[in-house]
């Protein structure tokens, strides 16, 4: 009944445009409507703080509980997959949230970057009749077929994290990092740098099609376009794995020599990027050949900005499923939700470096990082 309410609510709720977003690699299908299990969802580092995770934008605490009227409140989450450490205290965040103890039944389904699967969970989800779906899309293209459906079934659908480029009036709200400024945080940073000299760039990218590859790419080049002496030499994906990281600059090593900057789109490419440049015998770092620019900032991630290994290091924050909760909490509540909601990130740079578009590093900074 929570969905019908709903329903007449997205009649009324405000539509606007989103940034577009991305599909990835596919592994091994994962089964499309069994939930995770506990280990593989729960990464070993505690949920940071709220406070640290939203501190401008989280809910209210004295909003009433979701289950008020005793009734546990039926969420489905079709993840992306775990293929990073963002993605398993992402993982981690929501089923923290969406706990029983705070109103909730979780539905949540690890879709293993495979898109197919992922379709098939929220039809799944549908068919549960549960009261809200969150889609974190692991590529941006091929879901209005789905969410149409899930709209004629009078079920909310939240999209979290990254985005689609559907229609917005197929959803509810959308809700994520600004992956394009993200990228353009890292060029700026570069800029600011390298004060006029010249770069020769690789660039790991995540997954294809995924948002967070589009708009880290683009917001990138946004910024090569502005410095005549940069140049991208190659841009493979590593699909914003370890592995793939590791992969893609052991061929890049083969293919070029005279490289000065590689950017990776996550945090586990840089390790095993560092891994196959260590292998080669290349020196990176604040002390060495190579600078290395990373996305995302978790708490190894930034342990390696601290150690001056990687450079500047771009946050994404992964502490989303508050932002989530509030959205569901008003629609119980009967109240409009915005159509989009900015979870809002930093950047960080090694010791030593002074920036205007990052912060510098420092164990305090470091201590304070849960995930
Ligand atoms: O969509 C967020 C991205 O997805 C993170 O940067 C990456 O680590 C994850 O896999």
């Amino acid at each position: 009944m929570k969905k019908k309410i709903a329903l007449l609510l997205m009649a009324a709720m405000t539509i606007s445009t989103l940034v577009a977003c991305g599909n990835s690699a596919a592994e091994a299908p994962a089964s499309t409507t069994e939930e995770a299990p506990a280990e593989e969802a729960a990464p070993e580092e505690e949920a940071a703080p709220a406070e640290e995770a939203a501190p401008e934008e989280e809910a209210p605490a004295e909003e009433a509980a979701p289950a008020a009227d005793g009734e546990l409140i039926k969420v489905g989450f079709a993840q992306v997959g775990h293929e990073s450490d963002w993605r398993a205290a992402n993982t981690k965040n929501y089923q923290d949230t969406f706990s029983e103890a705070n109103g909730y039944e979780l539905s949540f389904v690890d879709c293993d970057n495979d898109h197919a699967v992922q379709i098939e969970t929220v039809r799944g989800f549908i068919e549960q009749e549960l009261d809200y779906i969150c889609i974190a899309p692991i590529q941006s293209a091929g879901w209005d077929t789905v969410l149409q459906e899930a709209q004629d079934a009078g079920i909310p659908v939240l999209i979290v994290d990254r985005a689609v480029d559907a229609d917005p009036s197929l959803y509810t709200t959308a809700l994520g990092c600004d992956m394009v400024a993200e990228g353009e945080a890292a060029g700026n940073w570069l800029a600011e740098y390298l004060n006029g000299e010249a770069a020769n760039i690789l660039v790991i990218e995540g997954s294809v099609g995924a948002s967070a590859t589009l708009g880290r790419t683009e917001g990138f080049n946004n910024i090569v376009a502005n410095n005549s002496n940069w140049t991208v030499l190659d841009s493979q994906s590593g699909d914003f794995t370890q592995a793939g990281g590791q992969e893609v600059m052991e061929s890049f090593i083969k293919s070029y020599s005279d490289f000065n900057v590689v950017v990776c789109q996550n945090d586990n490419e840089a390790y095993g990027a560092m891994d196959a440049m260590d292998a080669a015998g290349i020196t990176y770092g604040v002390d060495g050949d190579v600078t290395i620019i990373s996305f995302d900032a978790t708490h190894d991630g930034l342990q390696y900005t601290l150690d001056g290994k990687i450079t500047c290091n771009v946050e994404c924050n992964p502490l989303q499923a508050g932002f989530a909760e509030e959205v569901i909490k008003k629609l119980e509540a009967g109240e409009a939700v915005d159509a989009w909601t900015l979870v809002k990130d930093e950047a960080f740079v090694a010791p030593g470096i002074e920036s205007a578009y990052a912060v510098t590093m420092s164990q305090e900074v470091l201590d304070g990082r849960a995930y």
